[in-house]
């Protein structure tokens, strides 16, 4: 096909090289003055693509492939049939020294680090599939009008594909997956529907303790009566002996969100236990725990590497979620104090430092960007300051407490490369110097960049 160009517009086929990457893991391209977006390719392939939207003020769109017709990074076939459909596992077709290689690319763009920052070796995960912890499904209603149980298809929340195998997570969550749609087919029960408001069944999650093998089921509901529930749980317990624990949550309001405001244990333990070695956690329904169990426990010893504790030194973990990367420290800390939105991880973190006999972490329950202030105002000082934020990075109020506080080093644990490239800005503009950059692969087959800086002042 000609190279010729024709101004843009939607459903308009274009042919491009792909010479970028977004920092969400999708290809680049140019067209005219135009960035297109375009997903599942990669920088050195050639492809067709469909113009899907087209934003002319902003000289931007996004395209679907239609057809790759050159590419630079050798495909292979991907490890799980729903590949391509699925909107998990973008990168399955590349192999895993070029997905890593990509990822460098991603945070080294985003971030820019200045040539004097040294940059560690990526800690790559030693089992590429099946290490996700915890998973999430959805129910949805097919054309025959069974109950199906899935994922979202890649860009479209309002669907799911009904799941056959996922390779990412541990092969008893697509048991269950398998079993739960069985029963709800057998008892007739409904799936909810988000338009009407009306309808039972809303998410599955799945988790799966990698040490101990301990598995959680917590099935998310409306509030439409569910007594099979009991049912559901007695016959998933006599076939998988290692399920510790079924919760059954109930989300009234339309936000879909995969907790509820009310909970019950349906039978078994109110939480699991999985081990980041030394140490024994409890992981609650809701809790936030690092989704992939052998990468997190690397990371959170990195961490502690990097923090270089001297002794009677002090650290602040703030974002401490159940306490994770607060126990790692307090091997060497004298005193660590954790800050978490989270009421519940709060309580966890508590019971996981009592249960380790860690006597040195404190954890408080609030927003960081009040308690950091706080901390702040009380005349509180720490050495070293760990900080993991979600993916929107740091709330400027937080940060600019975290500033005040001047700690001498900085632990920045950051999921979203554009975000603490950020946050790294404001840091850099007070005084902190970038040191040490480090990517730690936590979720391979997919783009996502889990990031280790350390910053030292002056
Ligand atoms: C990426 S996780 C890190 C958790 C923990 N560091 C770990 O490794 O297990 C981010 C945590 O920030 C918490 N969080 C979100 N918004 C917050 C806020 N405004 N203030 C404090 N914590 C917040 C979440 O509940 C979550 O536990």
């Amino acid at each position: 096909m000609s190279r010729e160009y024709v101004k843009p517009k939607p459903g308009g086929v274009i042919e491009v090289d792909v010479d970028g990457l977004s920092v969400k893991g999708h290809g680049m391209a140019s067209y005219g003055e135009y960035r297109v977006t375009i997903r599942g390719t990669v920088p050195g392939d050639t492809v067709i693509a469909r113009l899907r939207k087209v934003r002319h003020r902003r000289r931007e769109a996004e395209a679907r492939v239609v057809d790759r017709t050159d590419a630079s990074l050798e495909r292979q076939e991907a490890a799980c049939n729903h590949f391509g459909l699925c909107g998990g596992c973008l990168w399955q077709d590349l192999t895993y020294d070029d997905q890593i290689l990509l990822k460098e690319r991603v945070v080294r763009e985003a971030v820019q680090p200045a040539d004097d920052v040294e940059i560690g070796q990526t800690l790559r995960a030693p089992s590429p599939l099946q290490y996700r912890n915890k998973m999430e499904f959805s129910f949805g209603t097919g054309e025959t009008g069974l109950v199906e149980i899935g994922l979202h298809p890649a860009g479209q929340f309002g669907r799911i594909f009904d799941l056959g195998l996922c390779e990412l997570v541990h092969p008893v969550a697509s048991e269950m997956v398998e079993d739960i749609r069985v029963f709800a087919n057998e008892r007739g029960l409904s799936v909810y529907d988000l338009k009407q408001h009306l309808g039972l069944l809303r998410f599955l999650t799945v988790r799966y303790a990698a040490q101990t093998g301990e598995v959680m089921v917590i099935l998310t509901t409306s509030e439409e009566p569910f007594p099979l529930v009991e049912d559901l749980a007695i016959r998933l317990v006599e076939k998988h002996p290692d399920l510790a624990s079924v919760v059954h949550t109930i989300n009234r309001a339309k936000a879909q969100v995969a907790y509820g405001d009310e909970s019950r244990v349906v039978c078994g333990k109110p939480a699991i236990n999985d081990r980041l070695e030394p140490f024994m956690f409890e992981i609650s329904p809701a809790s936030f725990f690092q989704p992939n169990t052998f990468q997190a426990e690397r990371m959170f010893e990195r961490v502690v590497d990097l923090a270089d504790l001297s002794e009677g030194e002090t650290c602040l973990d703030a974002y401490c979620g159940t306490g994770g990367i607060s126990l790692f420290l307090s091997q060497m800390a004298a005193r660590v104090v954790g800050v978490e939105v989270s009421e519940d991880a709060i309580r966890d973190a508590v019971g996981n430092s009592a249960r380790n006999g860690v006597e040195n972490c404190q954890f408080i329950s609030g927003p960081a960007e009040d308690l950091l202030g706080q901390l702040r105002d009380q005349g509180d000082r720490f050495d070293v300051a760990v900080t993991d934020p979600p993916r929107a990075g740091m709330h400027h109020r937080a940060l600019r407490a975290l500033i005040d506080l001047k700690p001498e080093r900085i632990i920045y644990v950051s999921c979203n490369p554009a975000a603490l490239a950020t946050d790294a800005a404001a840091l850099t503009a007070h005084g902190y110097r970038m040191e040490y950059l480090q990517l730690v692969d936590m979720l391979p087959q997919t783009p996502h960049c889990e990031v280790l800086v350390r910053f030292c002042l002056g």
